[in-house]
């Protein structure tokens, strides 16, 4: 099954930034009304930052937060207070700055010594919030890396594979190497999935996935998520596009 994906480009991070928080605006609103709850999945790494700054700014009024869930779609394997954690950059940029219920709040746990039980743990929460099943999200968040990986789906690992687990422990080859991650039917599985990329670092992925998405699938976690969701939206710079 291959979707068309459907690319804004933008001058800078900054516009791409914009744009995503009024996009998160705008599915909130829809979800909260249709039916009383936004169920958001963010993605860690740098790209994020600047549309958190954004939401819990100038947009902060404009989304009802009290009816706001929010999950992660990948966590590196360090404690929360850890400056790698994308726990704490959410927290930071974010978290610590709406009025987003605490119990409201779904971080990865990293506590147990077995990354593997902590992946059954996050499987947990997710069917505690979603009932059985693949959890559908209303949106998730994703960026890209320039090996083309998206979360902690990295190119040719079994995780990117992996299509029973919703939730798995990787060893990536980028530091930190100790990952957990949303699985492919998850990231596949949302109501909108929007990848904010940037950077010229990023290009020369970005040039297969644009020429063949269905044929850059098979190379690429970030386009085989892509062609796979029911609808994926890119927010990309002019760095990407040359
Ligand atoms: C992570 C992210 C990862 C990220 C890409 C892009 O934990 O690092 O989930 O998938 O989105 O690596 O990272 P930048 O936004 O820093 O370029």
């Amino acid at each position: 099954m291959g979707h068309p994906i459907t690319v804004r480009v933008f001058p800078d991070l900054p516009a791409v930034s914009r744009a995503a928080a009024e996009e998160f605006v705008t599915l909130a609103r829809e979800a909260i009304a249709q039916r009383g709850r936004f169920n958001v999945a963010l993605s860690g790494g740098r790209t994020p930052k600047e549309m958190h700054r954004l939401l819990a700014g100038e947009f902060r009024e404009q989304v009802d937060w009290s009816k706001v869930h929010l999950f992660f779609g990948d966590e590196r394997y360090v404690d929360p207070s850890d400056p790698l954690s994308n726990y704490r950059m959410a927290r930071e940029t974010l978290l610590d700055l709406v009025p987003v219920p605490g119990g409201q709040v779904h971080p990865i746990p990293t506590a147990a010594a077995d990354p593997v039980e902590s992946a059954r743990a996050y499987e947990a929460t997710l069917q505690a919030q979603f009932g059985q099943g693949v959890p559908v999200f209303d949106l998730i968040l994703l960026g890209m890396g320039p090996d083309g990986h998206t979360a902690s789906l990295f190119p040719g690992t079994p995780a990117a594979a992996e299509r029973d687990h919703l939730v798995m422990a990787v060893r990536a080859n980028i530091e930190p190497p100790l990952r957990l991650t949303l699985t492919l039917p998850v990231l596949t599985a949302a109501r909108r999935t929007l990848f904010l990329v940037t950077g010229a670092d990023k290009r020369p992925v970005w040039e297969e996935i644009k020429a063949d998405p269905a044929g850059a699938g098979s190379r690429y976690p970030a386009a085989l998520v892509a062609v796979e969701a029911a609808l994926a939206v890119w927010l990309v710079d002019q760095s990407l596009e040359g």
